[in-house]
């Protein structure tokens, strides 16, 4: 089959489109044939070796498309049904075939979703529901702050899910003037300068995917028993250290999310909230701008993500390919 690889890490140029062998799902598992993958600063993070996979390797942690067959023990998945999947815990969702584990599917028969949007939604939506309700163990009313709100990634989903698990002032952060108005549009009550946070007041939950200075002055903005989520460090900062007695002396909280991470040690609930993710978004109640590109432009996906430069979510078209 047609695959897109890392055969080396480096820059979006070493992407290559390749030919592999076609993956055979294993007992609990299911193969898809892919339609479309969703583009991740994950996969950018791969690329670069910042995360040590085996080479080549085929990244891709999320797609949609229909299932082409299941494994030993796969009951409730069969050939032909339309399904979003997470395949974040082996990667692969950069090819015609995708394996991953049945309890990673989420069924979209019956579903008014579109089979872009699916691939948009496994990764970013699911994160945003088990960040709020799982990590910080969001309450009715409290005040959220969410970073690069207008990137067409985990910032759009993170305020959406907000407001949708009952948050009250929900406030997005932006690196620049021109996203406000795209920010706006994802949720948020209020959308600001990100180097305006000294103003923003204060927060039940802080979620920081930024890194670097940010971190340390999202920890300023928590109020007495507030929790700042880390998941995530876009700018490629220095880490930066977690000042334990401060948070003694503080009431605050400080966790950290990861999916890969997650939805391997805990299958069952990740595929919980994908499919509550998926039926969310089919009820509008969590919106996706996606821009979908043949998945022969995927360095140029890369290069965009890196960048900065989105504000939609990329998808790549494997069945253009
Ligand atoms: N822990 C998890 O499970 C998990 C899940 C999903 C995503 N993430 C993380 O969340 C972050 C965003 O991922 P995404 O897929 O949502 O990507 P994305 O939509 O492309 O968002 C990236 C945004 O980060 C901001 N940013 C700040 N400094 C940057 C820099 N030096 N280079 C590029 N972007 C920079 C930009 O927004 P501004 O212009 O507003 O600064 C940019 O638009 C990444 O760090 C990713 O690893 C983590």
């Amino acid at each position: 089959m047609k695959a897109v690889t890392i055969p080396e890490f480096g820059d979006a140029g070493v992407l290559r489109a390749d030919t592999v062998p076609i993956p055979v799902p294993g007992p609990g598992q299911v193969a898809i044939d892919v339609a479309y993958a969703g583009a991740n600063f994950a996969e950018v993070l791969y690329r670069r070796g910042v995360v040590d996979v085996p080479l080549p390797f085929v990244p891709g942690i999320e797609v949609a498309g229909y299932v082409r067959a299941v494994g030993e023990g796969v009951e409730d998945l069969w050939p032909g049904r339309p399904v979003a999947a997470l395949t974040i815990v082996d990667s692969g969702g950069y090819a015609e075939v995708a394996v991953t584990a049945a309890d990673l599917v989420a069924p979209l028969d019956g579903l008014d979703i579109g089979m872009g949007t699916a691939a948009a939604l496994p990764s970013n939506s699911t994160t945003a529901l088990l960040v709020l309700d799982r990590v910080a163990r969001i309450a009715p009313g409290e005040s959220v702050l969410v970073h690069a709100a207008a990137a067409g990634g985990v910032g759009s989903q993170l305020g959406q899910a907000a407001r949708l698990l009952g948050a009250g002032r929900v406030v997005g952060t932006v690196g620049s003037a021109a996203k406000i108005d795209t920010a706006k549009g994802f949720g948020y009550d209020e959308v600001i300068l990100r180097d305006r946070l000294a103003d923003a007041g204060q927060f039940d939950i802080v979620v920081d995917m930024v890194g670097g200075p940010t971190r340390r002055a999202s920890l300023d903005r928590l109020a007495s028993m507030g929790r700042l989520v880390i998941m995530g460090n876009a700018s490629g900062a220095e880490d930066v250290g977690v000042p334990a007695n401060e948070l003694w002396f503080t009431n605050k909280t400080v966790s950290g999310f990861n999916l890969a991470a997650f939805a391997a040690a805990h299958p069952d609930e990740t595929g919980r909230a994908l499919r509550r993710a998926v039926a969310a978004a089919a009820k509008g109640e969590l919106r996706v701008q996606v821009e979908a590109l043949p998945l022969e432009r995927v360095a140029e996906a890369h290069r965009r993500i890196e960048a900065g430069a989105t504000t939609g979510k990329l998808v790549l078209d494997v069945a253009a390919l």
